[in-house]
């Protein structure tokens, strides 16, 4: 049995002077738990716009498995977003797309909900559904610890694949087994934990930091040959001036000789 969700081949995408991704490939399979990971900017709310076929990629394709599937989306707009009103336009848009109807939407009370309670009833909604990927941007951004806590316990009997953008290890560890990195353009996975990929990244720092610091006593070393070279040089030049100018003194003294000599005609058959 075929297990891919969707493939993403080949991903290039730019915007006016930011390259936010390139060449990136990426598989999700039925059940993964995938943690997208990377500083604010990189990119990471644009990607999940690619895959949701909201934004164009330059370059590439997402390939979803199936014909018609069901993606459960929690945009971020929603949870940064101090204007009530974005709830009744944006973000039930988002939600209407991709599985909640409006009616259902209309019958939460999100008017007088607060950032927290608005990502619970949002999420429950679209749990509710049943999408086999789930697609969450930063959710965790107006949880308290009980919400916090109560989004773990949801993710944990929710059996389908999830890839979510968060900036907090302890949930990432808590919730997810792979992590993607997007650096700079570049999508990197990494199986394992948060925290398996925070190590691996403190041993590249040390590995590279490690070199570095070769590299510095290398060019140290050679700076001292340098220096070493240029002061023996320079002590030679010196030298060598003295002894010039001594040779031309004693040029001199021996050309007199010679035209003495010359003028006593004393010298036979010179060349001329
Ligand atoms: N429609 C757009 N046009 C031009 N630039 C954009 C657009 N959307 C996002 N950006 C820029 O692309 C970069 C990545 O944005 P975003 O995907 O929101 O990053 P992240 O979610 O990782 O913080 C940012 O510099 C942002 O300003
Ligand atoms: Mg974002």
């Amino acid at each position: 049995m075929n297990n891919i969700i969707l493939k993403a081949k080949g991903i290039s995408k730019s915007f006016p002077g930011k390259q936010i991704i390139k060449n990136g490939e990426l598989t999700i399979l039925k059940g993964d738990r995938i943690g997208l990971v990377g500083w604010n900017g990189e990119g990471k709310t644009t990607f999940f716009q690619m895959l949701l076929g909201q934004v164009e990629p330059d370059e590439g394709e997402i390939v979803y498995e199936s014909d018609h599937p069901q993606i459960g989306y929690l945009p971020q707009a929603v949870v940064q977003s101090r204007e009530g009103d974005l709830w009744s336009n944006e973000f039930a848009r988002q939600l209407s797309r991709f599985g909640l109807q409006q009616e259902a939407l209309e019958s939460l009370d999100m008017e007088h909900a607060s950032g927290g309670e608005k990502v619970k009833l949002a999420l429950s909604a679209i749990l509710q559904k049943n999408p086999e990927l789930l697609l969450l941007d930063e959710p965790t951004n107006h949880l308290d610890a009980k919400g916090m806590q109560w989004l773990e316990e949801q993710l944990s009997s929710y059996a389908g694949a999830v890839l979510l953008i968060s900036h907090d290890r302890y949930f990432l560890d808590q919730t997810v087994n792979e992590i993607v990195e997007l650096n700079k353009g570049k999508l990197t996975v990494y199986t394992g934990t948060y925290s398996d990929y925070a190590a691996k990244k403190r041993e590249e720092r040390q590995h590279h930091q490690k070199a570095y610091d070769k590299q510095q006593k290398h060019i140290g070393e050679i700076q001292s040959q340098i220096d070493h070279l240029s002061r023996w040089a320079a002590k030679a030049h010196r030298e060598q001036g003295k002894k010039g100018f001594a040779a031309e003194i004693k040029m001199k003294e021996s050309d007199g000789v010679r035209k003495e000599k010359r003028s006593a005609g004393t010298i036979q058959n010179e060349a001329p």
